[in-house]
């Protein structure tokens, strides 16, 4: 009798140039997980009728992307603490008894910085640049690594102020323009703007990353990113793109459904080459 795998996928819009069924192929192969894992078109407005169809299918788990990661807050019958402070879900657990949300992406990025390049980042002072859904991602992850002080620095300075506010329970918060980071030093500035989509880097003083500092990019691509290239050229001593957080969050969507922790740096590195 042949096993029938178990089926995932990633939903989003657009979805074709996903790395996430690449990664998730290469997880199954090397822990011997019988799994499938595919890449779903959805429409706008079709993210919950596109689950149900999924999930009577016989679907186990999903992952969720742009724009759909508030839709699947929403859609979720039970979320964890960090996806419900996220206000967004990356990973869907497809349970018979309801659907689970979480959101992997911060941990991700925690355990990149953390394990793969044995950053601390506990007293640490760290600038978080933009106030978006990517930003509000990873702000819960990152303060409870216990930073000195967390700045969120965003172009509509009301929004950073906003979300610095709705995180300030759980430690050094606080919200600015990029305006008033003058005369500021940051150990670790992370960009979780979208300015690299224009291959543009927010406006920073010359002198705002300590000099012995990290940069650190959500966004990745085949050249180094506008960000990775203003982090070189003002010292940092390493300037990372995310392409270790997007491997990183998938190992724990991985671990959410499987139970089993896949090796990530393999896998990275067959994404570099
Ligand atoms: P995402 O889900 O990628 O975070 P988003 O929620 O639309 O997308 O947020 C985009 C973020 O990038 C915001 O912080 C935005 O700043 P505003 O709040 O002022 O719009 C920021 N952003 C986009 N383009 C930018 C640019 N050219 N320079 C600086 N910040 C930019």
């Amino acid at each position: 009798m042949t096993i029938q795998p178990d089926q995932y996928a990633v939903m989003g819009n657009p979805i074709a140039h996903s790395k996430s069924p690449h990664i998730h192929t290469l997880f199954a192969a090397q822990t011997g997980q019988p799994l499938e894992y595919r890449a779903i078109l959805v429409e706008p407005g079709g993210f919950a009728p596109a689950v149900r169809k999924f999930r009577e299918a016989g679907g186990k788990g999903l992952n969720v992307t742009v724009p759909f990661k508030q839709d699947a807050w929403v859609f979720a019958d039970l979320l964890s603490v960090r996806a419900e402070r996220a206000g967004a879900v990356n990973t869907l657990i497809l349970e018979p008894g309801g659907v689970r949300g979480d959101n992997t992406d911060g941990m991700g990025l925690v355990r990149d910085l953390t394990v793969n390049h044995g950053y601390l980042l506990a007293g640490r002072r760290i600038l978080l640049l933009g106030a978006g859904g990517a930003a509000r991602g990873i702000l819960q992850p990152l303060l409870v690594e216990k930073p000195t002080q967390l700045v969120v620095a965003n172009r509509t300075a009301d929004k950073a102020l906003e979300l610095a506010l709705r995180f300030s329970d759980l430690g050094r918060v606080s919200g600015y323009g990029f305006a008033e980071l003058a005369g500021r030093q940051f150990d670790l500035i992370i960009n979780a703007t979208a300015a690299g989509l224009s291959d543009a880097v927010p406006p920073l003083p010359e002198d705002v990353l300590a000099p012995d500092g990290w940069c650190y990019d959500l966004m990745y691509g085949s050249e180094p990113t506008a960000f990775v290239r203003w982090g070189l050229e003002h010292g940092a001593v390493q300037a990372l793109d995310g392409l270790g957080m997007l491997v990183e969050q998938a190992a724990e969507s991985f671990h959410l459904w499987r139970g089993v922790w896949p090796e990530t740096k393999p896998v990275i590195a067959a994404l570099r080459s």
